[in-house]
């Protein structure tokens, strides 16, 4: 009866206690060291410019992620079917993420380039038009709601502040950026562009099929287009070797 010496013991009980308890944080506290090592560098990994900026918000005022995820799981089956699993670095930019455990529809990491535009938006405004089989519901209003861009600039700042390099001025920041992503990039990083950029953005993509308008869905089809093209995985071995495709 060696257990019921033990608990009958509270000295000795307590030391047993605290030294099971020290193992387990240890376990959980330890790995946090070497977090810098854990989370690959994929430098390439650029923020969202403010046209895909604004179709996230879309994407998650419209509660999209209720039934899509944005994680493939490191699972045979779902690398399979997606593509390379996803890596953290990728959603560094990403706030709030968009991981999620809800697949009512399919993940939607990779889908940048999967489809045309033109899929995208007749698929928004009647999903079942081009998949018969269907239960997304219907978004035709994307295409009649002008996007909105009044709080752009105060949206990039509050994502400024938890760490995405938007940058105000053009110092030290700015001149990283164009280091790590080119001109063009760091240009539409830069905040007081940011409705200028949205707009040229905007009209070059040509998301919606209508130049004549800015839409909502001309933002939030730009923002699908770019899910998961940042890193090239076709190139991808090492972290270090993560390339980023441009626009
Ligand atoms: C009620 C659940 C539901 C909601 C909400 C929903 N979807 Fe879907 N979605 C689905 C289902 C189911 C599919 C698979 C059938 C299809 O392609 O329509 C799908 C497919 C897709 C696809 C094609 C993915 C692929 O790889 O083929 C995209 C893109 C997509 N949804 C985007 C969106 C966006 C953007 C929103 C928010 C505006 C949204 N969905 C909201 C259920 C949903």
């Amino acid at each position: 009866m060696r257990h019921e010496n033990i608990e009958k013991n509270i000295g000795l009980m307590t030391i047993l206690t605290l030294i099971v308890i020290s193992v387990g944080g240890l376990v959980e506290i330890v790995p946090l060291f070497y977090i810098d090592d854990t989370v690959e560098k994929v430098e390439d990994v650029r923020p969202f410019t403010p046209l895909e900026q604004r179709g996230r918000d879309i994407y998650v005022s419209e509660g999209c992620y209720l039934c899509h995820s944005q994680q493939v799981r490191p699972f045979r089956d779902e690398q399979i079917r997606y593509g390379h699993y996803s890596l953290a670095a990728e959603s560094k930019y990403s706030h709030p993420f968009q991981w999620g455990s809800k697949r009512t529809g399919p993940d939607l990491a990779r889908v940048g380039g999967k489809y045309s535009n033109a899929w995208h938006v007749q698929h928004l405004i009647a999903p079942r038009s081009v998949v018969p089989e269907s239960v997304m519901p219907n978004y035709p209003h994307l295409m009649e709601d002008e996007l909105e861009t009044g709080q752009l600039r105060d949206r990039m700042h509050a994502l400024k502040t938890v760490g995405v390099p938007y940058t105000e001025e053009k110092g030290d920041l700015y001149r990283k950026n164009v280091e790590r992503w080119g001109k063009q990039v760091a240009e539409r990083l830069h905040i007081p562009n940011a409705k200028q950029s949205l707009l040229a953005e905007a009209k070059q993509g040509n998301f919606d099929g209508d130049p004549s308008r800015l839409t909502e869905m001309d933002a939030l089809v730009a923002y699908l287009q770019v899910l998961g093209t940042m890193v090239d995985f076709d190139e991808y071995s090492e972290p270090k070797q993560g390339r980023a495709r441009g626009f």
